[in-house]
């Protein structure tokens, strides 16, 4: 799972973005379960967990809630669609910065 960075901004945690963060807790809380459950059957396998951060406002504050996912802003982010980006940003891995 990729880098996600939250806007926590003025306008964003009004507009979705706090209930987005409890979202994407919950999914790195998931996330956590599936994965100590996976190396206790499988020790060799290896999972990666959602890394989540928060961060001040990043820009396009009219276009709240905003979500960086491996270095790409997400504008207008829903929160039915988050599990979504994360699922194609996990298919479609960025270059390494
Ligand atoms: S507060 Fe999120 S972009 Fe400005």
């Amino acid at each position: 799972m990729p880098e996600v960075i939250v806007c926590m901004g003025c306008c964003c945690p009004q507009n979705g973005g706090a209930e987005l963060l409890q979202e994407l807790s919950k999914i790195q809380q998931e996330e956590h379960i599936a994965k100590q459950k996976e190396t206790s059957q499988f020790p060799e396998q290896k999972r990666n967990s959602i890394q989540l951060f928060t961060s001040g406002c990043v820009g396009p504050c009219e276009k709240a809630p905003n979500v960086i996912i491996e270095g790409v802003l997400h504008s207008e982010v829903q929160i039915q669609e988050i599990r979504t980006l994360l699922r194609l940003q996990a298919e479609s891995p960025s270059e390494p910065r």
